[in-house]
Protein backbone atom coordinates (compact mmCIF):
# COMPACT_ATOMS: atom_id res chain seq x y z
CA UNK A 1 0.00 0.00 0.00
CA UNK A 2 0.96 3.66 -0.76
CA UNK A 3 2.53 5.65 1.78
CA UNK A 4 1.05 8.80 3.08
CA UNK A 5 3.03 12.02 4.29
CA UNK A 6 0.99 15.41 5.04
CA UNK A 7 1.52 19.33 5.78
CA UNK A 8 -0.56 20.84 8.83
CA UNK A 9 -1.51 23.92 9.56
CA UNK A 10 -3.89 27.33 9.10
CA UNK A 11 -3.70 28.70 6.54
CA UNK A 12 -2.00 26.07 4.62
CA UNK A 13 -3.79 26.03 0.76
CA UNK A 14 -0.97 28.14 -0.73
CA UNK A 15 1.92 26.18 0.95
CA UNK A 16 4.06 25.02 -1.52
CA UNK A 17 5.40 21.73 0.09
CA UNK A 18 2.68 19.41 -1.57
CA UNK A 19 4.55 20.29 -4.86
CA UNK A 20 7.94 19.84 -3.73
CA UNK A 21 7.01 16.50 -2.41
CA UNK A 22 4.84 15.07 -4.86
CA UNK A 23 6.61 16.33 -8.09
CA UNK A 24 9.87 14.03 -6.48
CA UNK A 25 7.31 10.73 -5.95
CA UNK A 26 6.65 11.19 -9.33
CA UNK A 27 9.96 11.60 -10.46
CA UNK A 28 11.67 8.73 -8.34
CA UNK A 29 8.31 6.55 -8.79
CA UNK A 30 7.56 6.26 -5.11
CA UNK A 31 4.32 4.83 -4.31
CA UNK A 32 3.26 8.05 -2.08
CA UNK A 33 1.24 10.62 -1.69
CA UNK A 34 1.19 14.37 0.18
CA UNK A 35 -1.20 15.98 0.89
CA UNK A 36 -2.20 19.69 2.77
CA UNK A 37 -4.60 19.16 6.18
CA UNK A 38 -6.15 22.62 7.39
CA UNK A 39 -6.04 21.82 11.09
CA UNK A 40 -6.65 25.17 12.84
CA UNK A 41 -5.21 26.44 16.12
CA UNK A 42 -6.98 24.48 19.33
CA UNK A 43 -7.87 21.63 17.30
CA UNK A 44 -4.36 20.06 16.70
CA UNK A 45 -4.81 16.74 19.31
CA UNK A 46 -8.12 15.82 17.14
CA UNK A 47 -5.96 16.33 14.18
CA UNK A 48 -3.52 14.18 14.83
CA UNK A 49 -5.85 11.57 16.34
CA UNK A 50 -7.18 11.63 12.71
CA UNK A 51 -3.44 11.31 10.69
CA UNK A 52 -2.94 8.12 13.17
CA UNK A 53 -5.98 6.44 11.92
CA UNK A 54 -4.92 6.97 8.57
CA UNK A 55 -1.74 5.68 9.14
CA UNK A 56 0.35 8.60 8.48
CA UNK A 57 3.83 8.02 7.69
CA UNK A 58 5.12 11.52 8.77
CA UNK A 59 3.90 14.74 8.28
CA UNK A 60 5.22 19.13 8.34
CA UNK A 61 4.14 21.35 10.25
CA UNK A 62 3.60 24.94 10.18
CA UNK A 63 2.60 28.35 11.62
CA UNK A 64 0.74 27.37 13.88
CA UNK A 65 1.26 24.63 15.46
CA UNK A 66 5.18 24.25 15.64
CA UNK A 67 5.67 24.75 19.12
CA UNK A 68 2.65 22.90 20.17
CA UNK A 69 2.78 20.00 18.41
CA UNK A 70 6.10 19.45 20.97
CA UNK A 71 3.53 18.48 23.25
CA UNK A 72 2.59 15.23 21.37
CA UNK A 73 5.78 13.85 20.45
CA UNK A 74 6.83 10.58 22.09
CA UNK A 75 10.12 11.30 20.61
CA UNK A 76 12.17 14.39 20.47
CA UNK A 77 15.25 14.82 18.18
CA UNK A 78 18.20 16.75 19.07
CA UNK A 79 17.41 19.31 16.46
CA UNK A 80 13.83 19.51 17.82
CA UNK A 81 14.82 20.10 21.50
CA UNK A 82 16.99 22.86 21.13
CA UNK A 83 15.26 25.07 18.99
CA UNK A 84 11.87 24.43 21.06
CA UNK A 85 9.71 23.71 18.04
CA UNK A 86 8.87 20.78 15.59
CA UNK A 87 8.55 20.57 11.38
CA UNK A 88 9.03 17.54 10.90
CA UNK A 89 7.18 14.34 12.26
CA UNK A 90 8.11 10.40 11.74
CA UNK A 91 5.24 8.09 12.74
CA UNK A 92 6.66 4.64 13.83
CA UNK A 93 2.90 2.65 14.49
CA UNK A 94 1.81 5.55 16.52
CA UNK A 95 5.21 6.82 17.85
CA UNK A 96 5.62 10.09 16.88
CA UNK A 97 9.03 11.32 16.74
CA UNK A 98 10.04 15.02 16.21
CA UNK A 99 12.48 17.25 14.15
CA UNK A 100 13.10 20.65 13.14
CA UNK A 101 14.73 20.66 9.82
CA UNK A 102 14.42 24.47 9.67
CA UNK A 103 18.09 25.26 10.89
CA UNK A 104 19.86 23.23 8.43
CA UNK A 105 17.27 24.01 5.92
CA UNK A 106 18.54 27.66 6.52
CA UNK A 107 21.87 26.71 6.33
CA UNK A 108 21.96 24.76 3.48
CA UNK A 109 22.47 27.92 1.54
CA UNK A 110 25.35 28.92 2.37
CA UNK A 111 26.93 25.26 2.27
CA UNK A 112 26.37 24.93 -1.23
CA UNK A 113 27.66 28.42 -1.54
CA UNK A 114 30.23 28.35 0.18
CA UNK A 115 29.85 30.91 1.83
CA UNK A 116 31.65 31.65 5.30
CA UNK A 117 29.71 32.04 8.77
CA UNK A 118 32.48 31.41 11.08
CA UNK A 119 33.24 35.24 13.06
CA UNK A 120 31.09 37.17 11.20
CA UNK A 121 28.70 39.46 13.02
CA UNK A 122 25.03 39.15 11.80
CA UNK A 123 22.20 41.13 11.66
CA UNK A 124 18.73 39.40 12.36
CA UNK A 125 15.04 40.67 12.12
CA UNK A 126 12.52 39.23 13.91
CA UNK A 127 12.11 37.50 16.73
CA UNK A 128 9.88 34.55 16.09
CA UNK A 129 10.30 30.87 15.55
CA UNK A 130 11.70 30.88 11.99
CA UNK A 131 14.30 33.49 13.98
CA UNK A 132 14.87 30.90 16.58
CA UNK A 133 15.81 28.19 14.52
CA UNK A 134 17.97 31.00 12.90
CA UNK A 135 20.14 31.64 15.79
CA UNK A 136 20.64 28.03 17.01
CA UNK A 137 22.16 27.90 13.06
CA UNK A 138 24.31 30.97 13.60
CA UNK A 139 25.34 29.60 17.16
CA UNK A 140 25.81 26.14 15.77
CA UNK A 141 28.31 27.36 12.85
CA UNK A 142 29.98 29.42 15.26
CA UNK A 143 29.43 33.53 14.39
CA UNK A 144 30.64 35.70 16.26
CA UNK A 145 27.95 37.91 17.39
CA UNK A 146 24.27 38.40 16.44
CA UNK A 147 22.19 41.99 17.08
CA UNK A 148 18.16 41.00 17.41
CA UNK A 149 16.22 43.50 15.87
CA UNK A 150 12.28 43.25 16.63
CA UNK A 151 9.52 45.25 16.69
CA UNK A 152 8.70 44.18 19.75
CA UNK A 153 12.11 44.64 22.31
CA UNK A 154 10.87 42.42 24.95
CA UNK A 155 10.53 38.99 22.10
CA UNK A 156 14.48 40.55 20.73
CA UNK A 157 16.06 40.44 23.98
CA UNK A 158 14.18 36.90 24.91
CA UNK A 159 15.33 35.98 21.95
CA UNK A 160 18.95 37.00 23.14
CA UNK A 161 19.08 35.75 26.06
CA UNK A 162 18.39 32.42 24.23
CA UNK A 163 21.65 32.90 21.83
CA UNK A 164 23.74 33.34 24.79
CA UNK A 165 22.25 30.48 26.51
CA UNK A 166 23.79 28.56 23.61
CA UNK A 167 26.77 30.56 23.06
CA UNK A 168 26.27 32.96 20.78
CA UNK A 169 26.67 36.64 22.02
CA UNK A 170 23.79 38.84 21.23
CA UNK A 171 22.06 42.06 21.70
CA UNK A 172 18.75 42.78 21.83
CA UNK A 173 17.42 46.24 19.89
CA UNK A 174 14.46 47.36 18.32
CA UNK A 175 13.91 47.53 14.45
CA UNK A 176 13.68 51.24 14.07
CA UNK A 177 17.29 51.71 16.03
CA UNK A 178 19.19 49.74 12.96
CA UNK A 179 19.82 52.78 11.31
CA UNK A 180 22.94 53.18 10.00
CA UNK A 181 24.65 50.42 11.52
CA UNK A 182 23.59 47.86 8.47
CA UNK A 183 27.41 48.91 7.27
CA UNK A 184 28.48 47.08 10.17
CA UNK A 185 27.34 43.43 9.07
CA UNK A 186 28.24 40.61 7.71
CA UNK A 187 25.11 38.76 7.11
CA UNK A 188 21.78 40.67 7.45
CA UNK A 189 18.50 38.11 7.46
CA UNK A 190 15.20 38.79 7.41
CA UNK A 191 13.46 36.70 9.45
CA UNK A 192 10.31 39.00 10.20
CA UNK A 193 6.84 38.49 8.11
CA UNK A 194 7.18 42.31 6.71
CA UNK A 195 7.12 41.57 2.33
CA UNK A 196 4.59 38.58 2.07
CA UNK A 197 2.42 41.19 1.48
CA UNK A 198 4.92 43.36 -0.78
CA UNK A 199 5.32 45.78 1.75
CA UNK A 200 8.69 47.91 1.46
CA UNK A 201 11.66 46.78 3.36
CA UNK A 202 11.71 46.86 7.11
CA UNK A 203 14.99 48.39 7.20
CA UNK A 204 16.94 50.72 4.96
CA UNK A 205 19.85 48.61 3.13
CA UNK A 206 22.33 51.93 2.39
CA UNK A 207 25.48 51.11 3.18
CA UNK A 208 26.44 47.86 2.27
CA UNK A 209 27.86 46.43 -0.08
CA UNK A 210 28.94 44.04 -2.57
CA UNK A 211 30.25 41.52 0.26
CA UNK A 212 27.58 41.47 2.26
CA UNK A 213 25.58 38.52 2.42
CA UNK A 214 21.49 39.40 2.54
CA UNK A 215 19.29 36.66 3.05
CA UNK A 216 15.20 36.76 3.45
CA UNK A 217 13.10 34.22 4.46
CA UNK A 218 9.99 35.20 2.79
CA UNK A 219 10.06 33.29 -0.20
CA UNK A 220 6.48 34.40 -1.91
CA UNK A 221 7.27 36.93 -3.63
CA UNK A 222 10.29 35.98 -4.34
CA UNK A 223 11.68 39.44 -5.01
CA UNK A 224 10.63 40.83 -1.92
CA UNK A 225 11.53 44.74 -1.39
CA UNK A 226 14.37 44.12 1.10
CA UNK A 227 15.82 41.85 -1.36
CA UNK A 228 15.71 44.30 -4.86
CA UNK A 229 17.34 46.97 -2.61
CA UNK A 230 19.98 44.53 -1.51
CA UNK A 231 20.52 43.67 -5.30
CA UNK A 232 21.15 47.16 -6.23
CA UNK A 233 23.84 47.41 -3.86
CA UNK A 234 25.29 44.11 -5.41
CA UNK A 235 24.83 42.26 -2.22
CA UNK A 236 25.73 38.51 -2.06
CA UNK A 237 21.77 37.41 -2.37
CA UNK A 238 19.90 34.43 -0.60
CA UNK A 239 16.22 33.67 -1.52
CA UNK A 240 13.54 32.55 1.38
CA UNK A 241 12.92 29.25 -1.15
CA UNK A 242 16.58 28.21 -0.68
CA UNK A 243 15.58 27.87 2.98
CA UNK A 244 12.18 26.27 1.60
CA UNK A 245 14.22 23.67 -0.49
CA UNK A 246 16.64 22.96 2.02
CA UNK A 247 14.36 21.82 5.03
CA UNK A 248 11.95 20.12 2.21
CA UNK A 249 15.38 17.89 1.27
CA UNK A 250 16.02 17.05 4.90
CA UNK A 251 12.43 16.30 5.88
CA UNK A 252 12.46 13.97 2.71
CA UNK A 253 15.68 12.42 3.83
CA UNK A 254 14.58 11.42 7.35
CA UNK A 255 11.18 9.98 6.22
CA UNK A 256 12.66 7.61 2.97
CA UNK A 257 16.49 7.72 4.18
CA UNK A 258 17.78 8.75 0.65
CA UNK A 259 19.33 11.41 -0.48
CA UNK A 260 16.64 14.29 -1.73
CA UNK A 261 16.33 14.63 -5.96
CA UNK A 262 17.04 18.46 -5.06
CA UNK A 263 16.97 19.74 -8.80
CA UNK A 264 13.69 17.80 -9.46
CA UNK A 265 12.50 19.65 -6.02
CA UNK A 266 13.46 23.65 -7.01
CA UNK A 267 12.20 22.50 -10.92
CA UNK A 268 8.75 21.26 -8.88
CA UNK A 269 8.80 24.55 -6.71
CA UNK A 270 9.41 26.98 -9.46
CA UNK A 271 5.77 25.26 -11.32
CA UNK A 272 4.26 26.62 -8.04
CA UNK A 273 5.27 30.24 -8.39
P1 LIG B 1 7.51 32.80 12.20
O1 LIG B 1 7.14 31.44 12.70
O2 LIG B 1 7.44 32.91 10.70
O3 LIG B 1 8.80 33.29 12.74
P2 LIG B 1 6.18 34.51 14.09
O4 LIG B 1 6.68 33.64 15.17
O5 LIG B 1 4.75 34.94 14.11
O6 LIG B 1 6.35 33.79 12.68
O7 LIG B 1 7.15 35.81 14.00
C1 LIG B 1 6.90 36.90 13.15
C2 LIG B 1 8.01 37.94 13.28
O8 LIG B 1 7.74 39.02 12.37
C3 LIG B 1 8.12 38.58 14.66
O9 LIG B 1 9.47 38.93 14.89
C4 LIG B 1 7.26 39.85 14.50
O10 LIG B 1 7.59 40.90 15.39
P3 LIG B 1 6.92 40.99 16.88
O11 LIG B 1 7.76 40.11 17.77
O12 LIG B 1 7.03 42.43 17.23
O13 LIG B 1 5.49 40.52 16.72
C5 LIG B 1 7.63 40.25 13.10
N1 LIG B 1 6.63 41.10 12.46
C6 LIG B 1 5.38 40.73 12.06
N2 LIG B 1 4.75 41.78 11.48
C7 LIG B 1 5.61 42.84 11.52
C8 LIG B 1 5.56 44.20 11.07
N3 LIG B 1 4.48 44.68 10.45
N4 LIG B 1 6.65 44.99 11.28
C9 LIG B 1 7.77 44.49 11.88
N5 LIG B 1 7.87 43.22 12.33
C10 LIG B 1 6.81 42.40 12.14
Amino acid sequence: MGKTFAVIGDPIDHSLSPNIHSAVFRELNLDCSYIAYRIPKGELKEGIDGLKKIKIEGFNVTIPHKIEMMKYLDKIDESCSLIGAVNTVVNMDGILKGYNTDMDGFLEPFKKKKLNIVDTKVLLLGAGGAARAIVAGFAKEKAKSITIANRTLENANNLSEFSKKIGLSATGIKIEDVNNSVKDYDIIVNATSVGLKNEPSPISLEGINEKTIVYDIVYMPMNTDFIKKAKEKGAIIIFGYEMLLGQAARAFEIWHNMEAPYNAMKKALFGGF
